[in-house]
């Protein structure tokens, strides 16, 4: 891995995601979703990529399917072991790296990710190796966030502060149609897109922003790096909490993110 040009972006990466498990509690009805939009049934092979507390990954395995899953965080991995003990289900979760996945071609009926495979900095590499891993004929299954909605426009106002190095998209990009249709390309046949509802209670605007601050590594990591800057703090934090109160109707933060799923040609 040292040998990775985005060896540094991908440490921070893993240290920075190592707070999120309280998110899953949100994360866990979109997973119920996409586990439904890519119609896993019992038995077949399934990869999660970037499965963090294994969300995905236990929701596949309680139907059935023989799931291994993959992260970059050892913190996040533990927490899916646990997951999946008290689930009763056997997973078979790596440390690894979308960009470089450590199984052999075609070893899967489905390829999914959710709200994963969006943050490695080359959408080619990783798109490759999710294809690479998957079967021909096999399903490409993920859900990323729009940048027109709230989490989206977050990153998007995140990026207006702490630029991404250079040659890194907006991670966001992955949740636009037109550009997740040119990347799939001639790779996929089949291609459907659909929308689904996520929500997240919370008492204020200004609550739901010191969860984020506390768990979203994008967020952690920009709040760390202007500690010393208390005047451009308090702007981030009061756009940040003015974007939060767009999506905020009767105590519950609304908004809509994307899946996507395809056919391996
Ligand atoms: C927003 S969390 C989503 C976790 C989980 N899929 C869920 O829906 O709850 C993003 C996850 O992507 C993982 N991740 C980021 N970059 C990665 C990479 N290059 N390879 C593998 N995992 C990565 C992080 O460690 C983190 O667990």
């Amino acid at each position: 891995m040292e040998s990775d040009p985005y060896f540094q972006f991908k440490a921070a990466q893993r240290e920075g995601w190592a707070l999120f498990a309280p998110l899953e509690a949100l994360t866990t009805p979109p997973a119920g979703a996409l586990v439904s939009f890519a119609g896993i049934a019992a038995d077949v092979q399934i990869l999660d990529v970037a499965c963090g507390t294994g969300v995905v990954a236990v929701t596949a395995a309680r139907r059935g399917a023989h799931v291994s899953a993959l992260d970059l965080s050892p913190v996040l991995l533990e927490r899916a072991r646990h997951n999946a003990d008290l689930a009763g289900v056997n997973i078979a979760f790596t440390e690894g790296d979308v960009e470089a996945l450590p199984y052999p071609s075609a070893s899967f009926d489905i390829v999914m990710s959710q709200f994963g495979h969006m943050f490695a900095p080359r959408p080619a590499v990783a798109l490759a190796e999710m294809l690479r891993v998957l079967k021909p004929g096999g399903c490409l299954a993920f859900s990323t966030w729009p940048p027109e909605m709230f989490t989206g426009r977050m990153f998007l106002l995140i990026n207006q502060y702490l630029a991404p190095p250079p040659g890194v998209p907006p991670s966001t990009d992955w949740g636009d149609v037109r550009i997740v249709r040119e990347r799939l390309g001639e790779a996929v046949s089949e291609l459907v897109f659909e929308r689904e509802l996520m929500t997240a209670p919370t008492l204020s605007p200004a609550h739901y922003r010191a969860a984020i601050e506390r768990t979203a590594a994008p967020v952690i990591k920009l709040v760390e790096s202007l500690r010393e800057d208390p005047p451009t703090l308090a702007r981030f934090r009061g756009e940040l909490e003015a974007l939060i109160a767009l999506y905020l109707v009767a105590n519950v933060v609304r908004q809509h993110f994307l899946m996507t799923r395809a056919k391996k040609r």
